[in-house]
């Protein structure tokens, strides 16, 4: 991948984006222009990339002489990171005067996506130029990332500032993801529910939300439009997810209900607690010296995912429904049957024990032709490889 630098203070964004692509494996080619050299140096990308720095049109290294095309034939992407509004109009006209813009011209453009991520004031961002520049950019084939919003180098707060590191990685990763779920709605459950016994104190249990977010995170890179209902866990909303953040099974079944109509795809991830406390007190609850314990009453929570199943959208086939169970032994037994009395499609079955709270799981997929098993893996990776997997069954 080609990573060019125009000119400004999100350069230092940039440093920690070579070094993120290079650990996420990519070959980093970093180019720069002139002004880019006024904020970062060329010896800090070429430690971070491993590779000489490309910075002039007349660099004499190329043995034929030509950096601008051989560099841009050998890229699967050029970005340019960041994209000053300087460049972006001198990339709407075609303009070729230095090595970055000659290559962004001289690339295929069959086979060589441009990738910009645009850096600048808030009012240079505002502006009508800027705006119709980026209109235009859009028109031409060119993908424009978004900007980020809030305090500017200069002072000011509003929208320009680029993208974080880790969100341009994001969004990259999620360019290249072949887009088996554009134009469909997801809806996940993650995390644990917690229900509450006092102010202070509830029922709840180990889930950690990982392999929802996971799965969220994947849904939304293969293209889908996606929604999480989160219980309470610290995870970051994966970009691009809308989060809604709920504590109890009853508010996260009313999350869900309020938009499952809507939705292709209904994922339950979520460890729901199975119970709930049958009345949960005002106050605290009160050790009253006599070494008496409160006497705990239990009440079922609603059954989120078979509500879901049940419903005609689910039941005709126009709402996907895909189950979990964590079980801590027989799990195809359990997981078969499982997924019989929730009268889901797909059930995914994992151990409960070995996953809680760790990056990795094994998943087992039943649905009506059998069971596939997905092994150990990164929980990142095995979302990537369940949302194929629904993707080929939708
Ligand atoms: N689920 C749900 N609402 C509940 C309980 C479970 O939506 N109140 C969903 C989970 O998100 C998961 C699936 O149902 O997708 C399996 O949940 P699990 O608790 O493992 O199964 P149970 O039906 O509770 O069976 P058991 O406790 O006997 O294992």
């Amino acid at each position: 991948m080609v990573l060019g630098l125009s000119g400004g203070i999100a350069c230092y964004k940039t440093a920690e984006l070579c070094r993120a692509l290079v650990k996420a494996g990519a070959s980093v080619q970093v180019v720069m222009t002139e002004a880019a050299e006024h904020f970062m140096t060329a010896v800090t990308l070429q430690a971070l990339s491993g590779r000489p720095v490309y910075t002039s049109q007349w660099d004499a290294r190329e043995a034929n002489n030509m950096a601008h095309i051989n560099l841009s034939r050998e890229a699967d992407a050029l970005v340019v990171a960041p994209a000053s509004a300087d460049f972006m109009a001198k990339l709407l006209h075609g303009r070729a005067d230095d090595l970055l813009s000659l290559m962004c011209l001289a690339r295929p453009l069959d086979s060589v996506p441009l990738i910009v991520a645009p850096a600048m004031n808030r009012e240079m961002w505002a502006n009508p130029a800027t705006q119709r520049n980026v209109a235009q950019l859009k028109a031409d084939g060119v993908h424009v990332l978004d900007v980020g919003q809030g305090d500017q180098a200069c002072g000011e707060t509003g929208d320009g500032r680029m993208l974080e590191a880790d969100e341009i990685l994001e969004d990259l990763q999620a360019f290249f993801t072949p887009p088996v779920l554009r134009g469909r709605h997801v809806l996940v459950t993650a995390g644990p529910t917690y229900e509450a016994i006092d102010p202070v104190r509830g029922i709840t249990n180990l889930s950690s939300g990982k392999m929802g977010f996971a799965i969220a995170r994947a849904a939304r890179m293969a293209g889908a439009q996606v929604s999480l209902v989160a219980g309470p866990v610290s995870l970051p909303t994966p970009r691009g997810v809308q989060r809604v953040a709920v504590r109890s099974a009853q508010e996260m079944l009313q999350a869900v209900q309020a938009q499952v109509d809507s939705v292709d795809v209904f994922i339950a991830c979520a460890a729901v607690a199975d119970w709930r406390p049958a009345a949960s007190a005002d106050q605290k609850i009160k050790k009253d010296g006599t070494g008496q314990t409160p006497q705990l009453h239990f009440v079922e929570n609603p059954d989120i995912l078979a509500t879901v199943a049940q419903s005609p959208r689910a039941q005709s086939g126009a709402l996907y429904c895909v189950g979990f169970a964590a079980e801590s032994h027989d799990l195809l037994a359990h997981a078969t049957a499982k997924r019989a009395r929730k009268q889901v499609p797909l059930l995914v079955g994992n151990i409960g024990p070995s996953t809680f709270g760790q990056d990795d799981n094994a998943l087992l997929l039943v649905d009506a032709q059998g069971a596939t098993e997905l092994p150990r893996a990164s929980k990142l990776d095995l979302a990537d490889d369940l949302i194929a997997e629904i993707a080929r069954r939708r």
